[in-house]
């Protein structure tokens, strides 16, 4: 069924110029641009996005990094959507996701800094809702 998710280009991915790259596997795949603007997100925003993973040994620093520069932020629509862009995505660690995803063609390999693997989708259909209203109201 058509299903809408959150897609983030991170600091990183904004600082390389890689958001056309980006976009262009996502509308190559098909996907709808619902909604697509550049976003500098304060901390509010961001412990809110991140709830889940307070208290753990990678969540300040990856709330630093996300202020850290712009992201753009994009709604986007499409059959399945939330699981196809995790796949188009790759898995969490650059240094192991498989190449002809985002992450395993444009992921540094940048020691232990795992929170700059360039994007991040929405994990299921209640993480999207609740992170779509986080970022576009
Ligand atoms: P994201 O999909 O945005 O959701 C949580 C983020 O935490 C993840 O991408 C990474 O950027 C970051 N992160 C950093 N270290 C880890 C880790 N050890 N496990 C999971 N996520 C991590």
């Amino acid at each position: 069924a058509t299903e809408e998710t959150l897609v983030l280009v991170k600091p990183d991915g904004v600082a390389r110029g890689l958001t056309g790259a980006i976009l262009a596997r996502i509308e190559a795949k098909g996907y709808a641009l619902v909604d697509i603007r550049l976003v500098e997100p304060d901390r509010e925003t961001l412990e809110r996005h991140y709830a889940e993973h307070e208290g753990k040994p990678f969540y300040e620093p990856l709330v630093e990094f996300m202020m850290s520069g712009p992201s753009v932020a994009i709604r986007l629509a499409g059959n399945r959507v939330i699981e196809g862009f995790r796949s188009l995505a790759g898995t969490t660690d650059p240094t192991t996701a498989a190449p002809g995803t985002i992450r395993g063609d444009f992921g540094r390999d940048w020691g232990l800094k795992v929170q700059q693997n360039l994007v991040h989708g929405s994990d299921s259909t209640e993480s999207a809702a609740r992170e779509l209203e986080i970022w576009f109201g």
